[in-house]
């Protein structure tokens, strides 16, 4: 199987990280995952970009173009195979003797990027899923999609442990976003969600689904709302690249519109299905 190490393609046993890599050692990275969908990329521009745009906000210089990186990443899917699946990438500020200051100028951040099968979550998706509210102890740059990912996991970790599949995020009682997704209610027929500022990641999912949105007339508001809003709202789901738009019938044992996904949500996710198609 192979990989991408920098520029290149390579054989995965082949590459060896250093151990003082400081993304292995500080977290000091970004990364992003794309889908892929019947052997093609899902809003990969929009996800380079981001990528690019998370490097730059922690100083790190991609050394090559974007489309550079996008004709590795088709010839990676490609030399792989991979027909329904993901590719994960991330870049590090590279290896050096361990300094939480900035290594020289000379120091090569390093990128690799693998492909991963993976199947469309189909019955989440027909049936829903369960989700806890946990408090949101992330730091305040969370529109970088940073490697450290500690409060992201104990929360995942948390709601896992409860049987759950998310941990709906909230600070002093503001939801802000999943543990690995974004977060929306739905009341009175209005789509809320957190707006796309310092304190969460703009998905890119939740980029095409405020588009669906406004394409389809539903009411589509970046809007700050409560816990309190969340446990009463007449539907929940959660985007992401690999959830899509994931209906959430239950949340802290509150249950929504009888346990099944509502109706906005259906119609989100038949209006999602089209783009992927
Ligand atoms: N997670 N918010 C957070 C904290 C995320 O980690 C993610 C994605 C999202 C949704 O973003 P997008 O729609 O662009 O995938 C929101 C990815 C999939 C992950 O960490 O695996």
């Amino acid at each position: 199987v192979k990989i991408i190490y920098n520029d290149q393609i390579m054989d995965k046993n082949k590459v060896q990280i250093d151990i003082e890599d400081r993304g292995y050692q500080f977290g000091d990275g970004v990364y992003e995952v794309i889908r892929i969908y019947d052997g093609q990329l899902f809003t990969a521009e929009e996800h380079l970009t981001r990528f690019f745009s998370s490097a730059e906000k922690i100083k790190i210089v991609v050394p090559f173009p974007k489309e550079q990186l996008l004709r590795l990443i088709k010839q990676l899917i490609n030399e792989n195979k991979v027909n329904n699946g993901s590719i994960y990438m991330q870049i590090t500020r590279g290896a050096s003797p361990r300094n939480h200051v900035f290594p020289s100028a000379e120091t090569k951040p390093v990128l690799t990027a693998y492909t991963k099968v993976v199947e469309r979550p189909e019955s989440a998706l027909e049936n829903g899923v369960e989700a806890i509210v946990a408090d949101d102890i992330r730091w305040l740059r969370c529109d970088i999609k940073s490697l450290n990912l500690l409060p992201n996991l104990l929360a995942k970790q948390q709601a896992t442990e409860k049987g759950c599949y998310e941990s709906i995020l909230h600070r002093d009682g503001t939801v802000t976003e999943g543990s690995s997704s974004n977060a929306y209610i739905i009341k009175d027929g209005k789509v809320k969600t957190h707006p796309a500022t310092n304190l969460i990641l703009n998905g890119i999912t939740r980029q095409v689904i405020a588009r669906l949105c406004d394409e389809n007339q539903i009411p589509f508001y970046e809007e700050v709302f409560t816990v309190d809003e969340l446990l009463a709202a007449d539907e929940v789901f959660i985007s992401s690249t690999t959830s899509e738009v994931m209906p959430v019938i239950r949340v802290d044992g509150k249950l929504f519109s009888d346990g099944k996904p509502g109706q906005i949500t259906r119609k989100l996710q038949s209006l999602f299905l089209e783009e992927i198609k």
